[in-house]
C-alpha cells in the first residue's frame, strides 16, 4: 500500500514540482511518508518546490506540539525530505480566532489555485480530514467539534481521552471535492466497514463523508482491505 501510494505522489510531484499536496496524519501513511523519504534521499523525488498543507490540525495544539499534526507531519516527512519549509503549512490550532484561522487557511490555498493532490486517510466513521459525520458538512476549511468515535479512535496518541482536543480545523469538503486528484490510503480491520460501505453503497451520505468522493473524477483508493 505505502510503496504504490508513495509511487504515485513521487509521481505527481515530478510532473509539477510546485504542486500544492495536502496531506494527511494517522498511522495509515507513516509508511507513505518513508518510502517518499526514500525515493528522496535516492534522488528520485524533489520536494524543494511544493507546497505542502496539513489537511487538518487540532485547536489548542500548537506547532511544536508533540500530539500535534503540523509536528507530526515533521516527524515522518518534512525532516527527512528537502522540503522548503516555508512551504508546508497547517491551520493555527493556538490561533485566537479559529473562524478566521480557517477562513485564512483556505485563502492561502486558494492563492496558489487550490489543490492539486488531496492525498487522504479515512476515519472508521467514514471521515475524510476531519470532515465528521454530520446532516450538513462544510465546502472550505472551518472549526469542527469532534465526534465521540474520534476522540476515542485518537486517544491512543493521547495520555489519556480527557486529553484529546475536542475541536479541530480541517480543510473542507470542497477543498477536497476540488482537488485535481484525490488518492486515499487505507488498511486494517478497523477500516474494513468503511472501505466495504465506500465500495458497495453508492448512495452520498452526509452522515458518512467520504462517500461525497463518488461525485470526485479522478480518485484511488490504495488498500489492503479485500
Ligand atoms: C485522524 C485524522 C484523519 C485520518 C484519520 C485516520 O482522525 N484527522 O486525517 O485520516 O485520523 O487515522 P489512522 O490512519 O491513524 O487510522
Amino acid at each position: 500500500m505505502s510503496e504504490t501510494a508513495a509511487g504515485i505522489l513521487a509521481k505527481e510531484l515530478n510532473g509539477n514540482p510546485s504542486a500544492v499536496f495536502a496531506l494527511p496524519t494517522g498511522s495509515t501513511p507513516v509508511g507513505t511518508y518513508q518510502v517518499l523519504a526514500k525515493l528522496n534521499r535516492e534522488g528520485q523525488v524533489d520536494f524543494s518546490h511544493g507546497n505542502f498543507f496539513n489537511v487538518d490540525e487540532y485547536v489548542g495544539l500548537s506547532r511544536e506540539s508533540k500530539q500535534g499534526y503540523y509536528h507530526f507531519l515533521y516527524e515522518n516527512l518534512y525532516q527527512h525530505v528537502n522540503v522548503d519549509l516555508t512551504k508546508t503549512h497547517a491551520p493555527d490550532g493556538m490561533a485566537s480566532n479559529p473562524e478566521l484561522a480557517a477562513i485564512q487557511y483556505e485563502e492561502m490555498i486558494d492563492g496558489l489555485g487550490g489543490l492539486d493532490i488531496a492525498f487522504l486517510g479515512i476515519g472508521r466513521n467514514g471521515h475524510i480530514g476531519f470532515n465528521e459525520p454530520a446532516s450538513s458538512l462544510h465546502y472550505s476549511t472551518y472549526c469542527v467539534m469532534l465526534t465521540e468515535s474520534t476522540i476515542e479512535a485518537n486517544s491512543r496518541f493521547f495520555k489519556s481521552v480527557e486529553e484529546v482536543p475536542k475541536q479541530a480545523l480541517t480543510i473542507g469538503m470542497g477543498t477536497i471535492m476540488r482537488a485535481k486528484k484525490i488518492v486515499m490510503v487505507a488498511n486494517g480491520e478497523d477500516k474494513a466497514a468503511a472501505i466495504k460501505r465506500l465500495r458497495e453503497d453508492t448512495s452520498l451520505d452526509t452522515e458518512f463523508p467520504s462517500s461525497l468522493l463518488r461525485l470526485h473524477p479522478d480518485v484511488t483508493v490504495v488498500t489492503t482491505i479485500k
